[in-house]
């Protein structure tokens, strides 16, 4: 099946969106499938930066079909930003697609996530604040509001005035603050409609004929395995499936339709928001990774917290998403230390462990074993076939290699769509 998922097999962040946009000048169909606008993919062309953040990450090729899948959790707000800043950029947006079934963010979704954020105190999970997990609460709860309602404005009406009424019990009776009016809502949310209308389709009938007449389908994750909301660092997570087995719910494809499963890794970890880090170095060597790595977030402008590659978390991610290839980014960023270091083990009350704990008490008491390899001075941003690559960083990702006994196909040594390695074809 000509079908390639790509995932953040780490905390996100992994340059998903770099490696999305150099993959999709091959494919036909790109899709994202959860999350929503808290992912921030950063795609760089002729030296032009785009941040992408609800459009999928293939939006630069004008033709490529570009989907929103059914999973996601769409703010129009963000999403018509995002397309009014392309436009006048001279990027041609009519090849996106959203899913009739995608759950709308509303501003009472984004006002309940800041409150609640506030009300964790010190136990904050610093989320972007977009409203993501209030409006996955409502989709579980059943009581969401789907993309395909507020074409009929009579119906839309009826239930947005109902969640209002709820959310403002919530809003002024526990939390204490202002609630809203629901006409307000209406009024935007209608006008909002009338840009969207066109977008608005059953996409899972456009993945599957695309998949099954042989077009090329890029399924592009966002956010990352750990923060899986089942699989990852709970409750540090966020509320969506940013595994592979979420493209199937979230796209609407059965899991053999599925071809190769690519997670994005960084050649070292980066983390935003709280919750434990076991590599996690808080001293000089971690401050260069972020500059070097121009380690800040995205989408919120936060410092990433930044340490040495976990081969412990890598390989369960691998395990659970079924990796079958690697794409190793900013393996630049590594390039001038003496010495790097790859944890292949955790110690844990005097014991070696091998699996990534589930239990945070856990993982927060592991401290990481680690491989010390030679570094590389070289400048390696120019550098266009394998084995051209000074030996000291070609030993340290057949190490990774070794490790995770998943092969590295593709290598990028810079944010550009040129500066990439392949070392076997995809698609
Ligand atoms: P995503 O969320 O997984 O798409 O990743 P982000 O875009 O949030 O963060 C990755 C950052 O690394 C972005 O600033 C990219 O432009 C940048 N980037 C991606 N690949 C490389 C690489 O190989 N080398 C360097 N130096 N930067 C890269
Ligand atoms: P991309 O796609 C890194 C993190 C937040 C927070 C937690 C929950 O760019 O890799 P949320 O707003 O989703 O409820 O926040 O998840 N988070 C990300 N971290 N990259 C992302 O996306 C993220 N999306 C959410 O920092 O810790
Ligand atoms: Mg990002």
């Amino acid at each position: 099946m000509p079908s390639v998922v790509i995932i953040g097999a780490q905390w996100g962040d992994e340059g998903k969106g770099k490696i999305i946009d150099y993959l999709a000048g091959k494919a036909d169909v790109v899709v994202r499938a959860q999350g929503g606008n808290n992912a921030g993919h950063t795609v760089i062309v002729d030296d032009k930066k785009y941040a992408f953040h609800l459009l999928p990450s293939g939006v630069l090729y004008s033709d490529k079909q570009n989907i929103i899948g059914n999973g996601v959790v769409f703010d129009p707000e963000g999403f018509l930003k995002e397309i009014d800043i392309l436009e006048s950029q001279g990027v041609d947006t009519s090849n996106v697609m959203i899913d009739e079934r995608v759950h709308v963010i509303f501003p009472y979704h984004k006002k309940i996530d800041v409150l609640e954020e506030e009300s964790r105190g010190e136990n904050k999970i610093g989320t972007t604040k977009k409203g993501i997990g209030p409006c996955y609460m409502d989709k579980i709860e059943r009581s969401g509001i789907r993309l395909g309602e507020l074409l009929d404005k009579e119906h839309f009406k009826n239930r947005l005035f109902q969640q209002v009424e709820r959310k403002n019990k919530l809003i002024e009776g526990f939390y204490e603050s202002q609630g809203f009016d629901p006409q307000e809502i209406y009024d935007i949310y209608c006008q909002y409609v009338e840009r969207l209308k066109k977008y608005i389709t059953d996409t899972t009938v456009v993945v599957y004929e695309a998949l099954t007449s042989g077009k090329k389908v890029l399924f592009e994750g966002a956010q990352g395995t750990l923060l899986d909301i089942d699989l990852g660092t709970y409750p540090y997570v966020t509320s969506s499936h940013p595994t592979s087995g979420g493209f199937c719910v979230g796209a609407g494809v059965g899991p053999n339709m599925i071809g190769e499963v690519i997670g994005a890794v960084k050649a070292y970890t980066t983390r935003v928001g709280s919750g434990p880090f076991p590599t996690e170095l808080d001293d000089e060597i971690g401050g260069q990774i972020r500059v070097k790595g121009n380690e800040f977030g995205t989408t919120t402008g936060r410092p990433r917290r930044c340490g040495w590659f976990d081969g412990v978390m890598v390989k369960y991610t691998s395990r659970i998403n079924g990796l079958t290839a690697v794409s190793l980014m900013l393996m630049d960023v590594l390039s001038g230390f003496d010495k790097i270091k790859m944890c292949i083990g955790y110690e844990y009350k005097g014991e070696v462990i091998q699996h990534f704990p589930a239990d945070l008490n856990k993982l927060s008491q592991c401290t990481p074993i680690y491989k010390e390899l030679d570094g590389w001075k070289e400048d390696i941003t120019q550098i266009e076939k394998y084995e051209d690559l000074p030996i000291n960083a070609k030993k340290y990702i057949e190490a990774i290699e070794e490790y995770l006994q998943v092969p590295v196909k593709i290598i990028s040594v810079g944010p550009k769509r040129n500066q990439t390695i392949i070392r076997e074809t995809i698609f």
